[in-house]
């Protein structure tokens, strides 16, 4: 868990936030135990900009992976930070409702870890359209 950590904290501090001051990184595992990571990336057009998890998900699939394993995330200093609903979501896309999501501290302590079914119950989700 701890270079996934590790990632979403050097991740943060890349984060282009200037309007919110709100820094945000996170890091993913994909199925062959790599690590992605990345950052909320804000826009003068304020609903342009978009949070750290689709980052990292974006890297995770241009590297070939193909499914979510474990998650780490974290805000500004010591405050829970969950993934907003809508990052719940693009999460579900590629993970199980097993799959561990770390929050921590902005220095890198866990706070909590929640599976992504306490986050998103009752999920919709892939198979639902097959
Ligand atoms: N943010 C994320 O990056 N991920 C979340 O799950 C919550 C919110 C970002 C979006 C925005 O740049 C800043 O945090 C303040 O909302």
């Amino acid at each position: 868990m701890r270079d996934l950590i590790d990632a979403a904290k050097a991740a943060r501090l890349k984060a282009h936030a200037p309007y919110s001051k709100f820094l945000v990184g996170a890091a993913m595992r994909d199925e062959q135990g790599r690590i992605h990571a990345g950052c909320n990336i804000e826009n003068a057009a304020y609903p342009q900009g978009w949070c750290a998890e689709p980052s990292a998900i974006s890297a995770l699939i241009m590297a070939g992976g193909r499914r979510v394993t474990e998650v780490a995330v974290m805000g500004n200093g010591d405050a829970l930070c969950t993934p907003c609903g809508g990052c719940r979501q693009k999460i579900r896309e590629f993970a199980k409702g097993d799959v561990k999501i770390h929050c921590c501290t902005e220095t890198g302590e866990l706070i909590r870890s929640f599976t992504l079914d306490e986050l998103l119950p009752s999920s919709f989700g892939p198979e639902n359209l097959a």
